[in-house]
């Protein structure tokens, strides 16, 4: 159920039928305030203009063919020409229990499904996941999450970073510790922060060792067996580690969803050949570059996108091309979301201006290269550790979990130690998360673990707080939620608002897909917590003087709240549990 959807279908049809020529489309919008109605359609301004009449009376004329007589109490012009619809409290009674018995809450499936890649976490695996990664990591799988949800094919392909000069280093480097006969897992590559710094300091300094790492990248790249071999050994553990991050971050990646850079090896000097052919890419001392005049500098000089180095060597620019080419072309898909830092903007937008030209990226699919802002420390400054290097994201997720524990300490007194370390754990880890959810994806944010874990505001743990409350009624009134069997009666003010947010989850997920934005869910999930409380404090459920029709129409309201918070948070991959 989207009200939003549906008004404008009805308004358009309206507008059609009083003669509006296409091409004006009506916005809807949820009313700010009750005595605008619920929903306010403004359609008839900008049509009115166009056809140089009178807006109120154009809005008239859009009322007289207007056909809500099944949702719609009342309509009125408002105002210069705005349309207000005020719904039936029937019509939304209606809707909520239809939502209460759907497994989707009532979010239909997309009628006609999108086949959508999504490039999401990818790090690089010469060094361990980092800080950089989490908001890659966690805003890829919320939107992940809602696109399946919602009913379109997802592919998932973490573009992980396993190739490039620095494995001939890091490979030559594992050779020896191995014939020392270090223990590869426990000893060599614990720790591949330390162990990429080891290996570059013998690359800076120790004689010949850099000349080895040289021969061994080419080796490496020329398939040689024994360099692969000691490479996948390297490769295997690094991607031990990430996969030790997802589990911990709830988030949804498996091995079968890698589709790392190594992985467009077979098809780089294809689409170098094909760049040369079709005039794209032109020999510029000795490297392949495109020239790109649609992203010329303000003096007119075209933008440089190298794709082959001088001495052969091909680029991450190469890789994503050559990506293009399999998502689009092979596997036909209709969008790319791809996760990145806004400082990767530019190149992204080389890639797209050179595939589209190259055809390595057809008009049906549309490229969407999603960025972030940075996470900032308290300074303002990207998030480092006290000592200035960078934070290690294992090391970020435990600090979480044991700030969460001193935290709920007191409230949690009572049980088990078991059950404290499982409620630590899905308060700190999302706290993390919807911090950074919550932001706005394109802005920088300043990471504070008080605000995060705060019990006020919106945060994970004020909303896994509120959630407990929903449930916790159901437990208060020895009430099995799902033998709920009244119906649902919307009476009260404060009735009214919660059922018109509770209304609303599937324009917010179709928002939230269509932006790539999770913030727009965490916002409705506070809003709806929000408005609970306030529903909560005017219209009792439990007292004694409560008639049964109204504490089980109330109940039912309850119920449809717990399941939208569970459900929303799911969404954004954050637990909920039954009592904190
Ligand atoms: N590995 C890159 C990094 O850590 C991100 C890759 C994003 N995806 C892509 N297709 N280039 O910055």
């Amino acid at each position: 159920m989207n009200i939003k959807t549906l008004l404008i279908e009805k308004a358009n049809a309206a507008m059609h039928a009083a003669g509006i020529p296409e091409g004006t489309n009506p916005a809807v919008t949820q009313s700010t305030r009750p005595q605008f109605g619920d929903y306010q359609i403004n359609g008839a301004m900008g049509a009115a203009k166009a056809l140089k009449t009178n807006p109120r009376e154009l809005a008239q004329k859009i009322i007289d063919n207007l056909d809500v007589a099944d949702l719609a109490a009342k309509t009125e012009i408002a105002g210069p020409g705005f349309i207000n619809i005020h719904l039936k409290p029937e019509f939304l009674a209606a809707s909520l229990e239809a939502a209460n018995q759907d497994s989707k809450l009532g979010v239909a499936e997309h009628v006609n499904p999108h086949k959508v890649v999504v490039d999401y976490s990818s790090p690089n695996l010469a060094k361990e996941m980092h800080v950089g990664h989490l908001r890659s990591t966690i805003i890829g799988d919320a939107v992940v999450r809602a696109l399946e949800f919602r009913g379109d094919t997802v592919i998932r392909q973490n573009h992980m970073g396993d190739w490039g000069t620095q494995f001939g280093m890091l490979i030559a480097h594992l050779e020896d510790l191995l014939e020392q006969g270090v223990d590869l897992e426990k000893v060599a590559l614990a720790d591949l922060e330390s162990f990429y710094r080891d290996a570059k300091k013998r690359f800076d300094e120790e004689e010949g060792f850099a000349d080895k790492a040289r021969d061994y990248v080419v080796k490496l790249q020329g398939g040689d067996a024994h360099c692969k071999k000691l490479w996948q050994m390297f490769i295997d553990t690094s991607v031990k580690h990430s996969e030790e991050v997802y589990a911990r971050l709830n988030v949804t990646l498996g091995r079968d969803d890698i589709k790392a850079e190594s992985a467009y090896n077979d098809r780089l000097q294809g689409v170098i050949e094909l760049l040369k052919e079709k005039g794209i890419a032109v020999e510029d001392q000795g490297a392949q570059v495109v020239f790109l005049d649609e992203l010329a500098n303000k003096d007119g000089e075209p933008s440089v996108f190298i794709v082959q180095k001088s001495g052969g060597g091909f680029l991450y620019s190469t890789t994503d091309l050559a990506a293009c080419d399999y998502r689009s072309n092979e596997l036909d898909v209709d969008r790319i979301l791809i996760f990145v830092d806004a400082r990767q903007g530019l190149h992204f937008n080389q890639v797209e201006i050179t595939a589209r030209k190259a055809g390595l990226l057809k008009d049906k699919t549309s490229y969407e290269p999603s960025l972030f802002g940075t996470m900032m420390g308290d300074d303002g400054k990207p998030f480092k550790t006290r000592t200035g290097g960078t934070v290690k994201l294992a090391d970020l997720l435990e600090e979480a979990v044991s700030r969460a524990a001193d935290k709920i300490a007191d409230r949690t007194a009572e049980l088990s130690e078991e059950e404290r370390s499982e409620i630590a754990r899905k308060v700190g880890i999302g706290a993390v998360k919807y911090a950074d959810l919550s932001k706005h994806r394109t802005s920088d944010y300043i990471f504070n673990w008080d605000t995060m874990l705060s019990f006020e505001g919106a945060t994970a743990p004020y909303l896994q707080y509120a959630y407990t409350r929903v449930s916790g009624i159901f437990r208060k009134a020895g009430v099995d939620s799902a033998n709920l069997a009244g119906s649902i009666n919307i009476v009260e003010p404060q009735e009214k608002a919660l059922a018109l947010k509770l209304l609303q989850l599937e324009e917010v997920l179709d928002l939230m897909i269509s932006e790539a934005t999770p913030h727009v869910l965490c916002g409705y999930l506070y809003e709806l917590a929000s408005l609970y409380m306030t529903f909560y404090e005017a219209c009792p459920i439990l007292k004694d003087d409560v008639a049964a029709d109204v504490r089980e129409s109330r109940l039912l309201l309850c119920n449809l709240v717990a399941k939208s918070l569970r459900t929303g948070l799911d969404l954004l991959g954050i637990e909920v549990m039954e009592q904190m």
